[in-house]
C-alpha cells in the first residue's frame, strides 16, 4: 500500500477505519488507537496552517543578538549565561514570572532586552534558552508558527539519531519498529516530541543535538516511526 508522507502518513497507517490493519495488534484497544489518530489529525491542521506565517526566531537567535550584550558579561549586574547558582535561584520563579519581568523590564534589565520587535513568544524562548545554557532542563515552548523544517527528518535521523536508534542501542526504540513505536506515540505526536526535547534515561535532550529546531526534531520523530522507505513495511 501507498503511505503518504508526512503526519497523514502516520494518521493513515493507525486509523481503525484503514483496511489494512497491520498496526491493531491484540494489544491495542479500538479507542486507544483511534485516540492516537485524532491527536495526529489534530496536529497535521495545526502545523498546516502555521506554514503561512512568518519564522519565528529561536531563543538562541534571540539571546545571540540581543541579550548575550548584557548577560554574556554580567554587565549591570546581569545573571550571566552559565553562572548555575545565579540563574537557579531566578529560575525557581517559573517561566511566566522571569519571561514577565524580561518582558517589562525589572531593575537594570530593559523591557523586552531592549528590543521592542521581538515577540512575547520570542522573550520566552529566550529566557528558556538562557536558564538552560546555565544548568535548567526546561523546555523551549514549541512555536505554533514554526516553519517548515529546515534539514528533514531523513537528513537528522542520518546525521545523528541512527547512532542509537539503528541498532536500538540502550533500549532505543528501532528505526521504522512500529510495534515499538506506537507505545511510545499513544499520547500523541507532540507529546513524543516533547519527550525528545527532554530526553529521558538513554536518550539525551533533542536526540543530543543541541541546534536542532523543534520543527525538525518533529520530522525526524516521524521518519523514525515511519523508517526509510516509505509505502513498504520492512
Ligand atoms: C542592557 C542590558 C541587558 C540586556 C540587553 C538584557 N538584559 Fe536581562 N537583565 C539585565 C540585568 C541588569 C538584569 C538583572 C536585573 C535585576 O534583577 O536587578 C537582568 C535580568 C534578567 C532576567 C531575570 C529577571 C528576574 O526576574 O530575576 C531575565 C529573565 C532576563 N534578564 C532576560 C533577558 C532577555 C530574554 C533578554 C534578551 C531579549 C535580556 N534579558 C537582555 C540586563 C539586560
Ligand atoms: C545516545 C543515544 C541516542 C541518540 C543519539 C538518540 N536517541 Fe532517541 N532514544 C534513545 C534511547 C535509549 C531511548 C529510550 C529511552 C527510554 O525510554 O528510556 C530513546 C527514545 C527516543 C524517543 C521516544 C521518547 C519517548 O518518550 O518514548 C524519541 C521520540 C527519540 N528517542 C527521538 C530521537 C531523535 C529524534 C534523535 C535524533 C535527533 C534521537 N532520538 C537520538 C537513545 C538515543
Amino acid at each position: 500500500m501507498i503511505i503518504p508522507p508526512g503526519e497523514e502518513g502516520i494518521a493513515l497507517m493507525l486509523a481503525p477505519a484503514f483496511p489494512d490493519r497491520p498496526l491493531l495488534s491484540m494489544r491495542f484497544s479500538k479507542p486507544l488507537v483511534m485516540s492516537v489518530a485524532l491527536a495526529l489529525a489534530a496536529a497535521i491542521f495545526s502545523s498546516t496552517d502555521a506554514w503561512a506565517q512568518p519564522a519565528e526566531r529561536s531563543g538562541k537567535d534571540v539571546v545571540d543578538k540581543v541579550c548575550s550584550k548584557c548577560h554574556a558579561t554580567g554587565a549591570q549586574g546581569a545573571p550571566k549565561i552559565g553562572d548555575k547558582p545565579a540563574w537557579s535561584k531566578r529560575a525557581s520563579q517559573g517561566l511566566s514570572s522571569l519571561t514577565e519581568h524580561a518582558l517589562t523590564g525589572i531593575r537594570q534589565m530593559p523591557a523586552h532586552g531592549g528590543s521592542p520587535d521581538l515577540t512575547d513568544f520570542e522573550i520566552k524562548r529566550a529566557v528558556t534558552y538562557m536558564v538552560n545554557q546555565s544548568g535548567g532542563k526546561w523546555v523551549e515552548p514549541i512555536s505554533k508558527k514554526s516553519p517548515p523544517a529546515p534539514r528533514t527528518g531523513e537528513e537528522v535521523v542520518k546525521a545523528q539519531c541512527y547512532k542509537c536508534h539503528e541498532t536500538g542501542k540502550g533500549g532505543a526504540p528501532k528505526i521504522g519498529d512500529r510495534d515499538a513505536w506506537i507505545p511510545r506515540l499513544k499520547e500523541g505526536l507532540d507529546a513524543t516530541v516533547r519527550s525528545a526535547m527532554k530526553g529521558h534515561g538513554g536518550m539525551p535532550a533533542r536526540g543530543g543535538m543541541a541546534d536542532l529546531s523543534d520543527s525538525e526534531l518533529r520530522s525526524a520523530v516521524i521518519y523514525l516511526f515511519r523508517g526509510p522507505a516509505p509505502g513498504k513495511r520492512p
